[in-house]
């Protein structure tokens, strides 16, 4: 059986046992806090359990990109070395939302396994949570007895909280699990060690594949368990671990999943897999790695220097690196490989394949980047290679440390080098730097986040915004939030017109307004599907009635800018192409920014059609036409815009301005026409990374408050210019004016010093057989004083001079020498200068034949020639 065959077979079976199938969530989380990366099966449907919202369906299967790089769940240290951990993996799973539970899951789960896959039984085992006297949680009973009825008791193993107690993260849902396990050893490995004692010890053909999780509990933050308000069922099943298992391999890496990035590697590397460990860790590495850099960039996440794109940052350049290192990758060379991921994936997860383009294209700049850096390191580390050296040959602590946090080196790389340098990397000191450096971080994001205080359970917040701007409405639930600093409340309201931050669009502020007091909406944010007022404090009186009041004036003007960034996405499609997608965006009531897919640098004139497109889309006064709980087909079929990244439900709401111009699904709040925006300015087109342009625009008073800015400023140098046409063409005229004159000047200073030249060799002084001239001089520059010097040195012989002078109301000496007065008299440009220099307040240097000086006190200048004579004499006696 192929994996698509395998993937298929499983959806195949949950839905001939009346479950949904559904799609994917994206890899990146958006509107969870707690979650950077989609990290298991269950987490979309989070809110689910918890009873926040009603599941759309009692029972639903799918198979989910997921990601553990960071949080509870990491394995990204492992991932090459062993053959069975990924960044990226899929998981299969079938879930039961209130419905069945534990009898129907494990009876499902061996029949597939058993029967549809055909694995052996005698090769199974599985585990039962043995409980656990802390918690006060019994033994899973239930779970032993349905596996009695089915497997040998003696493949039954009784596990304990760590392995067989499931929890998504430091909070939030959870319960007992039981897994299955395969043995996929030879016989004779099999008869030498019984499979049993194997299970959960990190044995590569002993593995865990199966984990079905009875959610019963939510872990709150003070570490408490509560029930849940129904029991459900969350299993999860590796698929790639799946596929070994049937297709009989020894590693996730010689499967179908695998084999064509493998392959291509290898190929690309000129090596064969299979031959020699360090190669194949490389070729592992980098064939898991490009799977969770393309998906969550196709997802819309790019790589940079925080939060989910510094993961993303970090797993590329891990992948970079051993490429680097074993494989003599110099240049960049992942991009390629996300080509033939995008075939074998297109069958499932077509999002890879429809932006290849893109995604290479961020890939190979990231490549590019982080090979400059990489080389910059490793000339860091030629250039302190001698005080490596004198340091006992070996790299202190803090140096791997900088290599590591600047370079991008991690340790081992760092120790590489090294040896091959005959040094030695102070382990210790670095660990130590490090320990240092995430203290700091740890300290500075630290947020304590209290248990919800529920005033009213199964109160499901409602969301009245595109509606009105104001409502009666009560508090549900609250909790406080303590950071570094500073602590806030989140108040879930039952009604509320506040927008969620969302899609761009920024949240509401406005007031809660009860009989008593007045309490100020700071932001409001969203956690999944709860909306979060913000405040900075708690009303005195939770449980009292409140009137809650966006303020309005605000949202008038992010809706003028939210309905214009629809109408700009669609005048850029219509200009530069069908090829732009929106990667991000940004609407608060000042302005707009839009971030979008396309190569190039937008020209001015595509950047005047595109404006004028959305201003003749604005003087149409477009009816807005808002259709909310489409179906998501539907949806579709009307030709909306539906942005890869993005989770959309069953159904949608789409906002049309012209059927035949903008159709978008959007959760966000628009005007009621075009006419509304007023007036829409581009202020600025710029690049944000490879292939993603940005265009910021104002609207409506903003845009006008641009233009007449503008227009006073031209008005201003109209003015100045004493001219009310053909502003350009005067200044053109004074540019070249001014050049003709600067060209007069110079030739004019030349003559001057000419003639300067001559005044000054009448000047000469007999000083102790030496040709003294010390005078000062009116100089515009220190170039001209320069040449002047250097002029000088060839009309004049046993030449010293000294010229005082005043550039921009500065003091400045200049030395010069005749050779053979610095080679036979011994005398020196440079102390002579810093001599004279003490009279101006000032200092300075140069060579043996000629130096200057600046210094602070002009009032000084005559009496830096005056001392000339006698400071010359006793240097040349001295
Ligand atoms: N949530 C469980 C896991 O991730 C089962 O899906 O292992």
């Amino acid at each position: 059986m192929n994996s698509a065959e395998i993937r298929q077979k499983f959806l195949d079976f949950f839905a001939s046992k009346q479950h949904q199938i559904v799609p994917s969530a994206p890899i990146v989380v958006k509107d969870d806090p707690t979650l950077m990366f989609i990290n298991s099966g269950m987490a979309p449907f989070k809110d689910y359990f918890l009873g926040n919202k009603p599941a759309p369906y009692k029972r639903v299967t799918d198979t989910q990109k997921c990601l553990r790089v960071s949080g509870k769940h990491n394995d990204l240290e492992e991932v090459g070395y062993d053959t069975y951990h990924h960044t990226m993996f899929e998981m299969l799973g079938n879930w039961s939302f209130g419905d069945y539970f534990k009898k129907d899951a494990l009876e499902w789960s061996w029949e597939l396994l058993t029967e549809v896959y055909k694995l052996p039984k005698d090769r199974l085992y599985v585990s039962v949570f043995q409980g656990d006297d802390s918690e006060n949680l019994p033994m899973d009973q239930d779970a032993f007895s349905i596996w009695k009825s089915m497997i040998a008791e003696d493949r039954i193993l009784m596990g304990s909280k760590k392995d067989n107690f499931w929890e998504m993260g430091d909070t939030g849902p959870c319960g007992p699990c039981s897994e299955i396990h395969i043995d996929l050893r030879s016989e004779e490995e099999r008869a030498q060690v019984d499979g049993k004692e194997l299970v959960n010890n990190d044995h590569p053909q002993v593995v865990e594949i199966w984990n079905n999780v009875f959610m019963e509990f939510n872990r709150l933050a003070d570490g408490s368990l509560v029930k849940l308000p129904a029991q459900h069922v969350d299993t999860g099943m590796g698929f790639e671990r799946l596929c070994m298992a049937i297709q009989g391999k020894r590693s996730n890496y010689d499967t179908d999943v695998f084999q064509p990035l493998i392959q291509f590697v290898a190929q690309e590397a000129g090596v064969k897999y299979g031959q020699d460990e360090k190669t194949d860790i490389a070729i592992r590495v980098i064939s898991d790695h490009i799977r969770a850099i393309a998906f969550t960039i196709a997802d819309g996440q790019l790589p940079s220097n925080n939060k989910a794109g510094y993961v993303i940052r970090r797993i590329l350049r891990r992948a970079v690196r051993y490429g680097f290192t074993f494989l003599n990758f110099k240049k960049p060379f992942l991009h390629k490989l996300a080509v033939v991921l995008a075939n074998q994936m297109a069958h499932v997860f077509p999002e890879l394949k429809q932006q290849l383009g893109f995604v290479q294209r961020v890939i190979e700049e990231e490549e590019n980047a982080f090979l400059r850096t990489l080389d910059n390191g490793l000339k860091r580390l030629d250039a302190l290679e001698n005080s490596f050296k004198e340091n006992n040959n070996i790299i202190d602590g803090k140096t791997a440390f900088e290599l590591y946090d600047t370079f991008g080196f991690p340790l081992d790389l760092t120790a590489l080098i090294a040896r091959e340098k005959g040094l030695q990397v102070d382990e210790a000191g670095f660990s130590k730097e490090m320990e240092q450096q995430k203290s700091r971080s740890r300290n500075a994001s630290a947020t304590e986040q209290s248990d919800w205080v529920i005033l009213q359970p199964d109160v499901v917040n409602e969301f009245i915004g595109y509606d009105c701007d104001t409502t009666d409405t009560h508090i549900v639930r609250y909790r406080q939030v303590k950071a570094k600093n500073k602590s806030e409340y989140h108040l879930v309201l039952d009604k509320t017109p506040f927008y969620a931050e969302s899609g761009g669009q920024v949240g509401d502020t406005g007031f809660l307004i009860s009989d008593t007091e007045q309490v100020e909406v700071l932001d409001t944010k969203k956690e999944n599907d709860l909306i979060l007022h913000i405040t900075a404090k708690l009303p005195q009186n939770v449980e009292a009635g409140f009137r809650a009041e966006i303020a309005a004036e605000r949202r008038n003007y992010i809706r003028k800018n939210h309905s214009a960034t629809h109408l700009l996405h669609a005048a850029l499609r219509t200009v530069l192409g069908e090829h732009v997608q929106q990667r991000g965006s940004l609407v608060n009531e000042k302005l707009l920014r839009f971030d979008f897919s396309h190569f190039a640098k937008i020209e001015d004139a595509e950047l005047r059609q595109i404006e004028h497109i959305v201003n003749e889309r604005v003087r149409q006064a477009i009816p807005l036409d808002e259709r909310r709980n489409v179906p998501i087909d539907e949806a579709k079929n009307m030709g909306a815009t539906a942005l890869f990244g993005e989770k959309y439900g069953d159904f949608v709401r789409v906002i049309t301005f012209g059927s035949d111009y903008s159709v978008e699904l959007c959760g966000g709040t628009h005007v009621m026409n075009t006419g509304h925006i007023g007036y829409f300015k581009i202020v600025s087109e710029s690049s944000v990374a490879a292939g993603v342009r940005r265009i910021e625009a104002f609207t409506a008073t903003a845009a006008e408050e641009y233009m007449q800015q503008q227009l006073n400023e031209l008005n201003a140098v109209r003015e100045v210019l004493n001219t009310q046409s053909n502003v350009s063409g005067a200044v053109q005229k004074m540019q070249d004016d001014l050049k003709g004159l600067q060209k007069q000047l110079e030739a004019f200073e030349l003559k001057q010093l000419t003639g300067m030249k001559d005044e000054l060799a009448q000047k000469a002084v007999q000083v102790g057989g030496v040709n003294l001239i010390a005078q000062r001089v009116v100089l515009n520059s220190a170039d001209y004083m320069k040449k002047l010097a250097f002029d000088m040195r060839q009309v004049v012989d046993n030449l010293v001079l000294i010229l005082a002078t005043e550039i921009d109301g500065k003091p400045q000496i200049a030395v010069m020498l005749s050779d053979n007065l610095v080679q036979e008299k011994n005398l020196n440009a440079s102390t002579l200068v810093r001599e004279l220099a003490k009279e101006i307040k000032g200092g300075g240097g140069g060579q043996p034949f000629y130096a200057t000086a600046g210094g602070k006190d002009a009032a000084g200048l005559d009496a830096v020639t005056a001392k000339a004579p006698e400071l010359v004499k006793s240097m040349i006696n001295g």
